[in-house]
């Protein structure tokens, strides 16, 4: 099992190499916290004082794992886009796909199109999925809508969501995902639409926790994204923004000057970008699925690690870069493509993604006082086995909110 005994909020560079764990452990949830641990062999009578409607669970031969927290998705979607995976294959490149009117605005027509209720739907299994794959708390932004009528129906699903589902979930509001096809030319003109339409209705309804604007050559500039975290700040809203995932676009530093939570794909990132996190509170976050699926470049990880920074790595679960949200699969891409080590891959998929969303003071690792969010592993040899084992569902049973929900 693996623990933390004092609460740490994130965890960066070396100590990222770092778990605590204990064998031969036991582990008490009390209602929907967690409220003890230790050794066997060192068990308290009182701990084992239950009353009739409590319940032990045998762990032998398996581990408990802090529920993974998934800091970055696009989960609530319509449709899905296998046509555009093709032309990958025959090798077109995301910006040509995006230029021939796919990509983000292929969804943006179908999202439009579809009904809440649809949405919802769809979305609820989605979650489902990721619940029984270890999967503890996520974060869904919308930005498949680009119009306000469209906007707020997507964060109105995740809002129902995340009333109805066990898992914590933080809502973003991604109005500049995409410039719409009718505003072609005139993308200041959408801009403004944002700042003064979207955001103030986004908050009149209390709709979102934070803000995200995709900062990247062909998408949205530097100058469009300071205006948009400014409008959003003044709304409470922090931001967490999609940056340098197709160039060195400048996202991170503008992230950075707004306090960002996180700036999250990083494909592009050299010694100035590294720079700039060093000496800020924004999560830098990977999204391998999304590197993986799209063939792009890989982020210099080791190199933000060994400067000291800390890695998050989260899903970006979405239908055109990522159609997969499970977290372990994330963590096996994180050790093969990026040379992270397991240890390092389990505090880049929990405390530190936790963080990313706001919530490592409740989540992210098994600490007293946290939320009982938990998963237990089949039988495994090893904490390394998780993303070695890199296509086994090694996921036995998942508790949230101390429930027992597979
Ligand atoms: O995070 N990079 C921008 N947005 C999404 C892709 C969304 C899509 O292609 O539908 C991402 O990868
Ligand atoms: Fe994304």
């Amino acid at each position: 099992m693996q623990t933390e005994t004092e609460i740490r909020l994130k965890i960066s560079g070396r100590d990222m190499a770092k778990i605590n764990s204990i064998d031969d452990a036991w582990l008490l949830l009390d209602e929907d916290k967690i409220t003890g641990f230790g050794k066997m062999e060192e068990i308290k009578p009182d701990v084992l004082s239950l009353n009739k409607n409590d319940k032990i669970i045998d762990a032998s031969g398996k581990m408990v794992f802090p529920s993974f927290v998934d800091s970055h998705t696009h989960l609530v979607y319509a449709g899905s886009r296998e046509i555009e995976y093709i032309d990958k294959i025959k090798g077109l490149s995301y910006e040509e796909i995006a230029k021939r009117g796919g990509g983000i605005l292929n969804s943006a027509k179908r999202l439009q199109a579809a009904s809440e209720e649809e949405l919802y739907q769809d979305a609820k299994k989605r979650i489902e999925e990721i619940i029984g794959q270890g999967t503890g708390a996520v974060e869904i932004k919308s930005g498949y809508g680009l119009n306000t009528e469209s906007e707020l129906k997507m964060l109105r699903v995740i809002k129902r969501l995340k009333e109805d589902m066990p898992l914590q979930i933080k809502a973003t509001f991604l109005g500049a995902h995409a410039v719409p096809a009718e505003y072609k030319g005139k993308q200041s003109d959408y801009v403004d639409l944002v700042i003064n339409e979207m955001i103030p209705a986004v908050a009149a309804d209390d709709l979102a926790d934070y803000i995200d604007v995709f900062c990247d050559k062909g998408f949205f500039t530097v100058e469009d994204t300071d205006r948009i975290l400014m409008a959003g700040i003044k709304y409470g809203l922090r931001p967490k923004i999609h940056a340098n995932e197709l160039d060195y676009s400048g996202g991170v530093q503008i992230g950075v000057k707004y306090n960002a939570l996180s700036v999250d794909h990083l494909e592009y990132v050299g010694d100035n970008e590294i720079k700039a996190l060093l000496d800020s509170e924004t999560m830098p976050t990977i999204l391998p699925g999304a590197a993986f699926f799209l063939g792009m470049e890989y982020s210099p990880v080791r190199k933000m690690m060994e400067a000291g920074l800390p890695i998050a790595i989260a899903s970006d679960f979405n239908p055109g870069s990522s159609p997969s949200g499970n977290m372990k699969f994330m963590m096996s891409l994180a050790c093969i493509n990026y040379k992270m080590l397991p240890e390092e891959a389990i505090n880049a998929t929990t405390i530190n993604t936790a963080y990313a969303m706001g919530l490592s003071e409740e989540l992210g690792s098994i600490a007293l006082g946290k939320k009982a969010n938990i998963f237990i592993t089949k039988e495994i040899p090893s904490i390394e086995f998780m993303p070695y084992a890199y296509a086994s569902n090694l996921i036995d049973t998942v508790i949230l909110n101390g429930e027992i929900v597979k």
